[in-house]
């Protein structure tokens, strides 16, 4: 199985139709792999890096519930520890056949640390999306930046 799959696209920052295919469809793929025995909530998420690499993660719950991750922050670390810092775009999927799978309020944040204009492509399992900037999945955010301000 390959660990890193490559997408060709174009340099700019939009996205073409059919990158944004394959990166759903990398997302689908992901979910096949959650480890979910105690939600059945399947969740699969898969990121697109600068260089146009794609990672991927599923969520994996925990007997000590709390202890579950994400799929979104499973992907990020993943490609965190591969190096990546800036992202394109990260799309996510579930099994909610009307609905686009909304990332939790933990996973906006996590994304707003690799920027907040980057996109998100939140799916449904027929293919249809909704793209979002992370900016506006978590406005008026705290960030990195927000550490070094002045302060009393
Ligand atoms: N979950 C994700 O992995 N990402 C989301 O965007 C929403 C929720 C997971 C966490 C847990 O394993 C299951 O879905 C049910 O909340």
């Amino acid at each position: 199985m390959d660990k890193v799959t490559h997408i060709k696209d174009q340099g700019s920052r939009h996205l073409s139709q059919e990158t944004v295919k394959e990166l759903i469809h990398q997302s689908q793929e992901a979910k096949k792999q959650a480890y979910c025995p105690y939600s059945k909530f399947r969740v699969g998420a898969a990121l697109l890096t600068p260089d146009n690499s794609v990672i991927t993660g599923c969520n994996v719950e925990n007997a000590c519930y709390n202890l579950g991750l994400c799929a979104e922050r499973n992907a990020i670390s993943r490609a965190v520890s591969e190096g990546y810092r800036t992202f394109k775009a990260i799309a996510i999927a579930s099994d909610l056949s009307d609905q686009f799978i909304s990332p939790c309020g933990g996973c906006r944040q996590f994304m707003r640390e690799f920027g907040s204009s980057w996109d998100v492509y939140l799916s449904k399992p027929d293919g249809s999306t909704l793209k979002m900037t992370v900016d506006e999945l978590l406005p008026v955010s705290f960030g990195p930046q927000d550490l070094s301000m002045k302060k009393v």
